[in-house]
């Protein structure tokens, strides 16, 4: 049976990790999945994460399983760090929280439900999305609709193409949005535009879900999580996933939330129970250590303090490089402007380069980009920005 199964293809994003590790050039540079990496190419474990694993391993008394939700104390904090101490959607009951395999886990557990529960509603992405946001929710069965998004003239949002498809959209689908650093643009809504869109989704009916991976990487957990809060209106349904991989560095350990508000305390009950019985057939109950890890440094006052400090830092080393990289580029090609790098925010931008100006780095100078043009800002740092520039520069100049 399994000589009449044809090869897939290499993921877009993953696919590139095992090209870059077998390129034998020491000057290779990485600009591909979005992991953090900090001035020396590395991605260390964080050192408040170091501390609460070294607390776990003292006082860990059981491997039993952990309920299908996870964890409750894990769920019950991913809601405080999320909609902020005392919000009404906490406070209310209105939100139930699931403990996940990662955002990924979430989309899917999400997915799932929706298709379950909602089997003639599409899910809208947007143009250009995370490769994997339409795989996911095809996977589970439900149709993928496509919202313009990205205005490639400004670098920036196209909210007029985006309201105008929200308010064409089917009353009764899903809209999926990302709630902070897009990916892979880079290019968010201003607070204002938020607003403008939240009106337009509840005005048309459409439940929105909001893809939360990046808090704290854009200007800071406060103003990175304003989306959420314009969604979070009295009464108003949503659902949101979310990731501790990249604020807390545990990518391998596999750690998200999925989050579902409803309209009152007792639809949450309802509803929880749908998304347990969907979690029970997928993958049972999620995995004890990430979010044990998150748990004892959210609860830990010393430990939260220190785990923020880290957090700014990644932050501010992007936000640094961003800065670095264009003014680097502005040396190089003068007639081009590279400002919007310096907009942009979170791990990623859209650089504009096309496929073949992507593979074109890859064979000639061992830089490796995701083929959309998405580059991990993350991946610069002091020592390959002249490097990076001079082959970009050659590579755009020749375009
Ligand atoms: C990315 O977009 O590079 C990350 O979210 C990692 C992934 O799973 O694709």
């Amino acid at each position: 049976m399994f000589d009449a199964i044809q090869a897939a293809r290499a993921d877009a994003i993953l696919g590139l990790m095992d090209a870059f590790r077998n390129d034998a050039n020491p000057d290779k540079v990485n600009l591909t999945v979005g992991v953090y990496k900090d001035e020396t190419g590395g991605t260390p474990v964080l050192k408040s994460v170091k501390v609460a694993e070294a607390k776990l391993l003292e006082g860990e008394s059981s491997k039993g399983y952990l309920p299908i939700g996870g964890l409750g104390e894990f769920c019950d904090l991913t809601q405080d760090l999320y909609f902020g101490n005392g919000h009404e959607v906490v406070s209310s009951g209105r939100a139930a929280t699931f403990q996940t395999p990662g955002g990924t886990g979430a989309l899917r557990v999400a997915a799932d439900f929706i298709h379950q529960n909602f089997p003639t509603a599409s899910i809208w992405c947007s143009t250009p999305t995370w490769p994997n946001h339409p795989k996911v929710f095809t996977a589970a069965g439900v149709n993928v609709e496509h919202y313009p998004y990205f205005a490639a003239d400004s670098h920036g949002v196209n909210i007029e193409g985006m309201l105008d498809a929200i308010k064409a959209a089917p009353v009764g689908d899903v809209i999926c949005l990302h709630a902070c650093c897009h990916n892979p643009t880079g290019a968010d809504p201003s607070a204002e535009q938020w607003g403008q869109i939240a009106d337009a989704v509840y005005a048309r009916g459409l439940l929105p879900f909001l893809d939360f991976a990046y808090l704290g990487f854009g200007d800071g957990i406060d103003s990175d999580r304003s989306a959420l809060i314009e969604f979070a209106r009295p009464g108003a349904e949503l659902l949101v996933a979310s990731s501790y991989s990249k604020n807390f560095g545990l990518y391998r350990e596999r750690v998200g939330a999925l989050t579902v508000v409803t309209a009152d305390a007792a639809s949450a009950k309802t509803v929880a129970s749908q998304v347990k019985a969907t979690i029970r057939t997928n993958y049972s109950n999620p995995p004890s250590h990430g979010a044990s890890i998150v748990r004892e440094i959210l609860v830990d006052q010393v430990l939260r303090q220190q785990w923020d400090g880290e957090l700014s830092e990644m932050r501010e080393r992007i936000n640094g490089m961003r800065k670095l990289f264009t003014q680097t580029m502005a040396e190089r090609l003068p007639d081009r402007d590279f400002s919007f790098i310096e907009r942009q925010r979170g791990m990623f931008s859209y650089s504009g380069l096309t496929a073949d100006q992507v593979d074109t780095l890859r064979q000639k100078f061992s830089i490796y980009i995701v083929r959309d043009g998405r580059i991990n800002v993350a991946g610069i740092n002091p020592g390959n920005v002249g490097p990076l520039c001079d082959a970009m520069s050659s590579v755009l100049g020749a375009g």
